[in-house]
Order: C-alpha cells, then sequence, then structure tokens
C-alpha cells in the first residue's frame, strides 16, 4: 500500500484500531476520524498509543452525521495528508429498543450515524478516486443488517443500506478502478457488545458455532485484505465474518 492515504472512520474504536494498525502494517498513511466528546475519542491518547505501536497516525474530530462539517474535514486531511486512495467507514452507534417502544430520536440518530455518514464521506472521496483510477471503498456493517436482531430495526436497516449504497457505487466505480465492498463482523469483543445486557449476550454467544465472540483484529486483516492493490477483481462483496452465525 506504499504510502497510500487511508481514511478510517471509527477509526479509535475496538474495531477501528485495529483497522487502523493492519492498514499501518500494510505501508499506508493511516487517518482516523471520531465523534468529538464520546469515550473513544482521546486523540492525543489515541495517536501517542500508535506512536508506542510504531506507527504516525493522526486524529481527526468529526460529526459524520452532518454533511457539511464532513466536507471540511476531508478537505483538510486532503490538504495535510494528501488524496485519499482508501476509506474505511467502520462509524457506527446502536440505540437498540424494540419498535413498539423505539422513539424517533433513536432512529433518525442510527440512520445518521450510520448510513448518512457513509454516504457524506464516499462522496467526498469519490470523485477524486476514480479521476485518479484508484480507490478502495470498505463500509462495515453487520451480521445483524444481514438477518435482522430483535431490538435493533434501526441499526438493522442501516446496516443492511450500507451494502444497498455499497452494491450500486461498486458498479460505478468498476471501470476506473475503484471498488467497493461491505464486511459483516458478527459479534466482535467491543464496548458495543459489552453493553449488551449479559442475559442476551449469553444467548447470543450460543448462537455463534465458532463458539467464542470475534477479535477486532479478525476485521482490520480482512480489510487490510481489500484494501490491498491486488484485491482489484473483488467489488460488490459482503464479506462476512461472524464465526459462522449466520450463513448464506
Ligand atoms: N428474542 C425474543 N424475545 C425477546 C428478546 C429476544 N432476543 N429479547 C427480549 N425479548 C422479549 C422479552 O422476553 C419480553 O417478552 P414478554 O413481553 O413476553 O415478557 C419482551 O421481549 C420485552 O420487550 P421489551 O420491548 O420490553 O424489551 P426490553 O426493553 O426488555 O429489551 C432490548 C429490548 C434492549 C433490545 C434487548 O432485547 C436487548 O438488549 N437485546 C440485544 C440486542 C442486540 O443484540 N444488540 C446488539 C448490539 S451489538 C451490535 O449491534 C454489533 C453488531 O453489529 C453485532
Amino acid at each position: 500500500m506504499n504510502g497510500r492515504v487511508a481514511v478510517v472512520t471509527g477509526g479509535t474504536g475496538a474495531i477501528g484500531t485495529e483497522i487502523c494498525k493492519h492498514l499501518g502494517a500494510a505501508g499506508a498513511r493511516v487517518v482516523a476520524v471520531c465523534l468529538p466528546g464520546t469515550p473513544d475519542c482521546v486523540p492525543d491518547a489515541w495517536e501517542a498509543a500508535r506512536q508506542r505501536d510504531g506507527y504516525q497516525m493522526k486524529v481527526y474530530g468529526c460529526d459524520l452525521a452532518d454533511f457539511e462539517q464532513t466536507a471540511a474535514v476531508f478537505a483538510r486531511i486532503e490538504q495535510d495528508i494528501g488524496p485519499v486512495d482508501i476509506l474505511v467507514n467502520a462509524a457506527g452507534i446502536t440505540r437498540d429498543a424494540t419498535l413498539r417502544k423505539m422513539t424517533p430520536d433513536q432512529w433518525r440518530a442510527v440512520i445518521a450515524a450510520n448510513l448518512d455518514s457513509v454516504y457524506s464521506t464516499t462522496r467526498c472521496v469519490f470523485g477524486g478516486m476514480m479521476d485518479r483510477g484508484f480507490g478502495r471503498i470498505i463500509n462495515i456493517s453487520s451480521v445483524n443488517g444481514q438477518k435482522g436482531q430483535f431490538g435493533q430495526a434501526n441499526y438493522a436497516a442501516s446496516k443492511a443500506g450500507i451494502h444497498g449504497f455499497t452494491m450500486s457505487i461498486a458498479r460505478e466505480g468498476a471501470r476506473k478502478g475503484v471498488t467497493a465492498n461491505t464486511v459483516s463482523p458478527g459479534y466482535i469483543e467491543s464496548p458495543m457488545i459489552m453493553a449488551v445486557p449479559e442475559e442476551h449476550r449469553a444467548k447470543i454467544m450460543a448462537e455463534i458455532p465458532v463458539g467464542r465472540f470475534g477479535r477486532p483484529e479478525e476485521i482490520g486483516r480482512v480489510v487490510a485484505f481489500l484494501a490491498a492493490e491486488e484485491s482489484g477483481f473483488i467489488t460488490g462483496a459482503d464479506i462476512s465474518v461472524n464465526g459462522g452465525q449466520h450463513m448464506g
């Protein structure tokens, strides 16, 4: 990936950090984007930790639910670091509730953070990638976007929407060297999973043939594989990484 510029949204989270490290190890210049004011978004500490890992990575704060703000941050990244070659959309939130209780705010917050953000970031970089003849878009969806989940109508809708988006832009970018793929993690060890009440988590674990939750690095390596120069014939795919929880 010799110096390719990679932007990872949600890049300072559990899965995002592993994605950044795998792209960095493969030779990309990596930028992480996170939402200011959230527990995962502590730029100085995160940059220092990556330095201890042997990487120079910068963090930019941005509310990806806001298109204008996103466009301004991406313009700054291009100015500071260079044109974006690899975009990984890993930012995501949950606001779990059964539909009879789900408020319009819970619905809108999840669609804005998980799906509007993917439109906004990709819109910022896609034209440039096509003009330069190279690009890799990797969108992090979820097993629950593929199969649905009790209490996650908002989240599952956003994650299923991501793959429809991916397949469409895969067609638009195909002749111009720009691939777009979805990665659908299952339940991965992270604060998001730990926020699920223990009784529900135990039931979910029982549905996973491999018998454990996934590890963030197991997503990182798939993303780095898709981002590689040599992966140009993989586009419009949805790669499941879920321990066999959902097959098909
Ligand atoms: N399956 C079937 N029934 C369930 C159920 C389930 N998973 N969970 C709750 N119920 C039932 C209860 O037994 C109860 O039934 P009765 O009314 O007959 O007693 C009823 O539903 C309760 O309904 P409520 O609306 O009151 O539900 P609640 O408020 O107690 O809980 C919830 C709803 C918060 C969504 C809870 O079910 C939950 O946390 N579920 C887990 C959701 C989940 O898996 N989230 C994943 C987060 S991680 C992630 O998203 C990452 C990724 O990509 C994989």
